[in-house]
């Protein structure tokens, strides 16, 4: 014991990269429970950029083992590709494992993610078109190929048949595309067996052995709470279930071994893609946030619409969630913003909506409420704790604490490691963890 989830709790780009980072130094592995190289997490220490997609970011904790656990959807010239990139930056990669039973995203996933969209049209997703839905659409279809197949061709081959039977019909007849080779696709597969070999594990019994021992379990979620397929904003949502549930069973971790949940959350909002976003801003204000902020996606180098910190988002997500404490980034971003608006409630048609609303069509309609408070001027790029902020600055954040259903444990004030405040360890100890 303990496993702590690390979870977005807005719609992606949280900081839940700089958050495992500042983590990864106290804990003993690192779990990646959801999503694929759709995720951009960056991780900044000592002015050192680093950029994660596939691997989960506590690849570059030196004392942690990072494991790709099995709820993820593993794309292997991708994976192979940014070992290669971290190994030629000096970055120790030789710990990385990976579930046997973690799905593998085929080349034929990313051409059904592009075409799907195309076919979409107006009602597209805005999908990162790395082939991650497809991927989950076989995994629930039972289509999907693993990890472990990769070790046996024949058993692959049949899959890879299996798989491509329908989609090939549909390739060709719906899409007017090529047929995908079935040799080729195996091919593709076996060619990356021998290096992958070494790093597959029983990734839930290697865990829970860790959990039995006293170990301390990272599990460092992709995406976020409004992008969860049964949570978020659907159906502009991803694949997979970056909730804190979902990260129990991404890992093979059972929820009564989570004694943590830690809620990542930006003092604004963030989207990148389609869907409702309530608080978006369109204004000089919106690209001010996006300037000043470096809202560019790390994954496509999209720019990132931004807005207010949306309350009701915050109290669902803490619901959803379970979460015991909320980790709030990027406060060094509004630093000289006069009035802060904060959203408070919706409106709706006319009706004010204290908490999120139960349809799609009322959250599409919903209109924000804002409620403002004094900005501050001082650089706290360099504060290290509530008593060096500025005092309105300190009044945001005990404001959204009051208003966002989970204490606020921990706040950035810059992308730098180093560049937090820590209000309460989000590592319990072992008396605290008892406790609980
Ligand atoms: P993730 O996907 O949740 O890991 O987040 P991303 O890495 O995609 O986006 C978050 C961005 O904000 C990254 O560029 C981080 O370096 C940066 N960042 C994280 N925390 C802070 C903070 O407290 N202040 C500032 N200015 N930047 C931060
Ligand atoms: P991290 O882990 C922000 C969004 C996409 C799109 C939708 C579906 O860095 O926070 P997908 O390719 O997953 O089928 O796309 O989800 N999306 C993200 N947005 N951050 C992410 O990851 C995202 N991963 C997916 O933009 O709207
Ligand atoms: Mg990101």
């Amino acid at each position: 014991m303990p496993a702590i989830v690390i979870v977005g709790a807005q719609w992606g780009d949280e900081g839940k990269g700089k958050a495992t980072d500042l983590l990864g130094g106290l804990v003993d592995y690192v779990v990646k429970p959801n999503g694929g190289n759709n995720a951009g997490h960056t991780v900044v220490v000592g002015g050192e950029k680093y950029e994660l997609k596939l691997l989960p970011a506590g690849i570059l904790s030196p004392n942690a083992t990072p494991i790709i656990g099995n709820g993820c959807v593993v794309n292997l010239e991708a994976l192979f590709e940014e070992i290669e990139g971290l190994q030629a930056r000096g970055a120790d990669t030789s710990k990385l494992r990976i579930s046997a039973n973690a799905h593998l995203v085929a080349p034929y996933h990313q051409v059904l993610d592009k075409v799907t969209e195309r076919f979409l049209g107006k009602r597209a997703i805005g999908t990162t078109g790395r082939g991650i839905g497809p991927a989950y659409m076989d995994k629930v279809a039972r289509l999907g190929i693993r990890v472990q197949d990769v070790f046996d061709e024949s058993i692959l081959r049949q899959k890879v048949e299996g798989s491509l039977k329908q989609k090939n019909e549909l390739l060709v007849k719906v899409y007017n595309r090529r047929a995908v080779d079935i040799d080729e696709t195996v091919e593709y597969f076996t060619a990356f067996a021998e290096r992958l070999r070494p790093m597959v594990i029983d990734a839930t019994y290697v865990l829970n052995e860790a959990l039995d021992r006293g170990e301390v379990v990272l599990m460092e979620g992709g995406q976020a709470t409004f992008l969860d397929v049964d949570h978020g904003t659907y159906p502009f949502v991803t694949s997979s279930n970056p909730t804190a549930g979902g990260a129990s069973v991404g890992s093979g971790i059972g929820p009564t071994r989570i004694s943590r949940a830690v809620g990542i959350i930006k003092a604004y909002t963030t989207r990148v893609g389609a869907g409702p976003f309530p608080t978006e801003l369109f204004d000089e204000m919106g690209i001010y946030l996006q300037k000043t902020g470096g809202e560019f996606g790390v994954n496509t180098g999209r720019p990132r619409r931004c807005g207010w910190y949306d309350a009701l988002l915050a109290r669902h997500a803490s619901r959803v969630n379970g979460f015991t404490d909320y980790f709030v980034t990027k406060l060094d971003v509004l630093t000289g913003i006069e009035q802060i608006p904060v959203c408070v409630a919706y409106d709706v048609d006319g009706v004010r909506f204290d908490e999120m609303p139960m349809t799609q069509t009322d959250f599409h309609h919903a209109k924000p409420i804002f409620e403002y408070f004094p900005g501050w001027t001082e650089d706290i790029t360099g504060s290290r704790t509530m008593e060096d902020l500025p005092e309105n600055a300190r009044n945001y954040i005990l404001a959204l604490e009051g208003m966002s259903g989970t204490r606020i444990s921990a706040i950035g004030v810059g992308p730098d490691r180093d560049q937090t405040i820590v209000r309460h360890e989000l590592i319990p100890t072992s008396s605290q963890t008892e406790a609980r």
